[in-house]
């Protein structure tokens, strides 16, 4: 692969970014670059018999930059004989043992893995004596300096713009030091620490001024909720709000971001105003909808002023201002259909879907037993209802994500039921009992996939599908009875390519969601991709259209919407309870991300969202409306 990028100051159509930031389709392509870049720095300090100073991050964004770096330790014979390493970070207080620490976290992502010098490894100390601090900080400020300096610094950018633990408000001159952190910040980490109230309160960071004394710096950014902190940090004016602003002023930094990490950027988002630029269909729409937002006002009453006054000049050379209002209005007129699954005997020139066959069989994945309705549940029950045969197949046992109270109580209701059962449940209502954690005991697990399943039938046959056409399909990278899963293999493709040849379905709809990297949705996809691809070549494949659906958390931009499919008041509330099914994951659920919302609302509130957006373009007035991009494959 050719994997390479140019250096700070070969500048493209980046008129507004004051950082030289480069963009790749996926954070697994931008990991690997890099990779690539430490390791051609650790071979060339080798050759001049130097160490090579490395500054490290922890965190969800380097783990496939340190995992690509042991491939290359244990493959190409890359050797960290010569690296020294100062972590920018550590929670305090934490002890070096707690799974938490970024002690652990080094040590299980990269150092249990490689050659280097236990002695050569810095990482700021948790479990020091409080009165110790600021001299313990000014010694490991001591210890790089002794090193001649970080020679690359890898970084990430927190969604409140800290670089280390820099929150807002940190000094351009500040060193390593204790902080406090912020809620978000806290927020952001109660995942892997079960709530918010065990993070700790305070860190020992690196300071802004450490970090800016590095001669290269490399930040990484993946996912969508880190596209409005990182346009900020690029296009934005240096803030103390923003600790990664402050990179503005470094000679030798590069934001390297995945396409979601960069929406927000002006050459992403708007980009004729970056420059001239390569007019496709898609891009004219996305302009025309962008103009829509700009002006508040709907395709077809914008004005040729409208386009002239905001960059859009260039679009009126082919087409006046009129037929590029009327070729998008049509486009999204088009787009909304009662029929997601075609509308049999009638012309489909320009529907959505095909008519014919009028009665499709329908295969519809879903990563975890609840997407399936939280992300299409009035799409769902319209396929049923119009005849089509309706499959489901979740991908996932989605077992960790019920809690241990939801199991202890299924336990105990069959204990108190059946009081004679010969069944090992006192021993495993002790264990429940006794721990706050993931327990990660396959008896507990399987007890939690088995409460998901039958909350999984409870919708489905609420929605009128037959028991057999649902499947579980248990995706075995998933099923590490931790949160950290593995990496997927070809057995979990096989089992998707098999359930696809079995019901040979006209219509695949999958969770299109690309937000988190590390998702387990973003997984699935790629197993399905991955999967469509070995297909491909089959005769009933010619006759399978692929449909993706987003989940719970963001909407597909309006431009890119292929099919939306409205649904009435009735309908809305159909949904809610056939989400509502689904017990265990109301209320305080495990993994709610950073949306203290529950699904059920989240979902009303994007799918009526959606619908207000139709509406503000000029199309009718939809209580909601679930949208629908195609996979061409
Ligand atoms: C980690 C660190 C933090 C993270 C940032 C992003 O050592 O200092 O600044 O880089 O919070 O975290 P992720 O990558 O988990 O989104």
């Amino acid at each position: 692969m050719n994997i390479s990028y140019k250096s700070p100051g070969a500048l493209e159509e980046t008129r507004f970014e004051k950082i030289h930031s480069v963009i790749f389709e996926d954070s697994k392509k931008a990991s690997l670059i890099i990779a690539k870049e430490i390791s051609d720095l650790i071979i060339k300090k080798q050759k001049q018999d130097k160490n090579c100073v490395l500054g490290l991050a922890t965190g969800s964004s380097p783990i496939s930059v340190y995992q690509e770096l042991v491939r290359m330790h244990n493959e190409d014979g890359l050797s960290f004989r010569n690296v020294v390493s100062f972590n920018l970070d550590e929670y305090f207080p934490m002890t070096k043992k707690d799974i938490n620490s970024y002690h652990h976290f080094m040590n299980i992502h990269l150092f249990d893995h490689v050659d280097i010098d236990k002695k050569n490894i810095h990482i700021p100390d948790g479990n020091i004596k409080k009165e110790r601090i600021n001299e313990y900080c000014a010694e490991y400020e001591k210890k790089i300096a002794k090193q001649g300096g970080i020679d690359f610094q890898l970084l990430g950018i927190g969604r409140t713009g800290h670089i280390g633990f820099n929150e807002p408000g940190s000094n351009y001159d500040s060193l390593t030091r204790l902080v406090h952190l912020d809620y978000l910040t806290r927020n952001d980490a109660r995942k892997a620490f079960f709530g918010i109230e065990n993070v700790p309160t305070t860190a020992i960071t690196m300071g802004i001024k450490t970090i800016r004394k590095s001669k290269r710096i490399v930040l990484m950014a993946w996912g969508n909720n880190k596209s409005s902190v990182v346009q900020k940090a690029i296009e934005g004016d240096v803030d103390s709000n923003i600790s990664a602003s402050y990179l503005q002023n470094h000679k030798n930094a590069t934001f390297v971001l995945d396409k979601s990490a960069s929406e927000d950027l002006t050459r992403v988002k708007s980009p004729w105003r970056t420059g001239s630029s390569n007019w496709n269909k898609e891009l004219k729409a996305k302009a025309v909808a962008w103009l829509c937002e700009k002006t508040n006002k709907s395709i077809l009453n914008l004005t040729e002023s409208d386009y002239n006054e905001n960059n859009l000049s260039e679009l009126l050379i082919e087409k006046s201002y009129y037929d590029l209002n009327l070729d998008f209005y049509k486009r999204i007129h088009r787009s909304i259909t009662g029929w997601p699954g075609g509308k049999p005997d009638s012309d489909d020139k320009v529907r959505p879907e095909r008519s014919k066959p009028s009665k499709k069989r329908v295969l519809i994945f879903s990563p975890h037993p609840d997407d399936d309705v939280i992300s299409m549940g009035g799409t769902f029950e319209r396929l049923v209802s119009q005849g089509h045969e309706v499959h489901v197949a979740y991908q996932t046992s989605g077992n960790i994500a019920v809690s241990n109270s939801d199991v202890l109580r299924y336990l105990e209701v069959i204990n108190s039921t059946f009081p004679d059962c010969e069944c090992e449940n006192d021993e495993l209502i002790k264990i429940l009992k006794n721990s706050s954690d993931i327990i990660n005991n396959s008896r507990i697990r399987e007890i939690a996939a088995t409460i998901r399943e039958k909350e999984s039938l409870a919708a489905t046959r609420f929605i009128g599908i037959p028991d057999n056409q649902v499947h579980f399909l248990k995706l075995p990278f998933y099923e590490t009875g931790t949160i950290k899963k593995n990496i997927p293999t070809i057995v979990d493709k096989k089992i998707i390519s098999e359930t696809i040849t079995k019901i040979k379905p006209h219509q695949i709809y999958a969770a299109g969601d690309l937000a988190d990297p590390h998702g387990t949705h973003k997984v699935c996809l790629d197993i399905l991709f991955d999967s469509l691809k070995d297909l491909k070549s089959k005769t009933f494949m010619k006759d399978c259209w692929v449909w993706l659906y987003r989940g719970a958390w963001h909407e597909w931009p309006i431009h890119e919407i292929d099919m939306a499919v409205p649904m009435s008041p009735f309908q809305v509330l159909r949904k809610r309870k056939a989400i509502f099914y689904h017990q265990t994951q109301k209320d305080n659920v495990m993994f709610q991300g950073d949306d203290n919302r529950e699904f059920w609302v989240r979902t009303e509130d994007r799918n009526r969202a959606i619908a207000k957006k139709f509406r503000n373009i000029g199309m009718s007035d939809y209580t909601a409306i679930e949208t629908f991009k195609r996979y061409h494959f």
